[in-house]
């Protein structure tokens, strides 16, 4: 059992008021709050040892490098990576998804096919049909079902020997569905193809084993996960890190440069041009130690509490949809209510201190499938309570009224 009150004690944001009512924070899948002992750690670098990394022989730059390195080793550690150089820091789930599209670019060949999912983001939609544009390789959909889940079967029928990349979320940010990656995945490899998972939903909620999954790349953002914004991490095989090229050049990518050739760094640097998010990357860590510090399966247990009693209110309301209803699914919630627009929704939900997110959730191709414009979406983490719930439910049908 999670000591609720106690745990928002970490969280000083929980405290403040939004439009002159207790803030009530449901817009979690879009960023997560940060507590007090990730804060302190932001503070205790730019206060004393604020310097750049892998660089300097002065004692504060060790400072740093040591402390960014552990971060690494934190990560490596939580994702159950072989490696700590298969964790390449990154400024978030879009760039590591980015850093492997475009490596992938010297890869494919006209005639390769890539496949996602109708589940997907635009961040995990848009770089692949910028890879397909390179390469004249084809991108090929998993379809979904009303439910919001993939459609496993005919995910076989377009797989084939020409598929060289799966790419599918891990848990769909607009409408919370789990998908069954151990199968894709298994399915994906018996052709040769190569998986990369989107986490950015996930991780906060699950806890990933890379090595168990077996999955090639794993991509997520620390700011999901309690930490800050601006830095992330893909996960990688040593082998196929091996192989992709650069994404960027710069500083501390190289091994050595001349005006006639430049050879490069190892793993990870070779991925990590330029003077990274230093501060981002040790807070991540951070981030890691507190979310594990109250455990995943506790998270998961009262995140799902959580999410049976908001959708058995929810259910209860004259005309509300909601969109997502696989029995396999997180903490969101994706709603519309009759012909009312989520934007005015969430407008009166904000007038009354509720932060939900509004409109197409990034993920276009799912409100093109309900033909809708977009949801109401509410989000819940571990600090959401029940009462918070109570007054949402409480708010929603004052909006209805006043918008019906
Ligand atoms: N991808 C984030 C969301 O779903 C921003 O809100």
């Amino acid at each position: 059992m999670l000591d609720i009150q106690n745990i928002r004690k970490d969280f000083p944001i929980l405290n403040r008021e939004v439009n002159g009512k207790p803030l009530i924070y449901f817009d979690n899948a879009a960023t997560s709050q940060t507590p007090q002992q990730v804060i302190d750690v932001i503070v205790d670098y730019y206060t004393k040892y604020n310097a750049n990394i892998h660089r300097g022989v002065h004692s504060l730059s060790q400072e740093a490098t040591d402390a960014y390195e552990q971060a690494r080793q934190k990560i490596q550690s939580h994702f159950n990576a072989k490696h700590s150089h298969e964790i390449i820091f990154t400024s978030g789930t879009t760039h590591g998804i980015n850093l492997v599209a475009n490596g992938f670019a010297s890869l494919l060949n006209d005639g390769d096919e890539i496949i996602v999912s109708a589940l997907e983001h635009h961040s995990n939609i848009v770089p692949w049909q910028m890879l397909c544009e390179k390469t004249g390789a084809k991108l090929k959909v998993i379809p979904m079902n009303k439910n919001g889940e993939l459609v496993l079967s005919d995910f076989d029928s377009i797989l084939n020997e020409n598929t060289k990349l799966v790419f599918v979320n891990h848990i769909s940010n607009a409408l919370g569905t789990i998908n069954p990656i151990e199968t894709i995945i298994e399915k994906a490899h018996t052709v040769g193809a190569a998986v990369l998972v989107d986490g950015a939903q996930s991780c906060p909620h699950i806890k990933p084993d890379v090595e168990a999954l077996d999955v090639d790349f794993y991509v997520c953002s620390a700011h999901k996960i309690c930490g800050p914004t601006g830095v992330g991490m893909l996960y990688g095989k040593e082998e196929w890190l091996k192989k992709l090229p650069p994404y960027q050049g710069g500083g501390e990518m190289i091994a050595e440069v001349s005006f006639e050739k430049t050879t490069y760094a190892d793993l990870p640097h070779k991925f990590e041009a330029g003077t990274p998010n230093i501060c981002g990357g040790i807070a991540f860590g951070a981030a890691i130690d507190y979310m594990n510090s109250i455990g995943f399966d506790n998270i998961a247990n009262y995140e799902n509490e959580l999410l049976e009693y908001a959708t058995n209110q929810l259910q209860c309301i004259e005309d509300l949809k909601i969109y997502g209803t696989s029995n396999n699914k997180t903490s969101v919630i994706s709603f519309n209510v009759g012909n009312i627009h989520p934007y005015d929704i969430g407008t009166l939900l904000d007038k009354m201190g509720i932060a939900v997110r509004t409109g197409h959730h990034c993920a276009q191709p799912i409100m093109d499938f309900y033909k809708i414009p977009g949801t109401i979406r509410a989000s819940f983490m571990f600090y959401n309570t029940k009462e918070e719930i109570d007054t949402f439910i409480a708010a929603l049908k004052k909006a209805i009224m006043m918008l019906s």
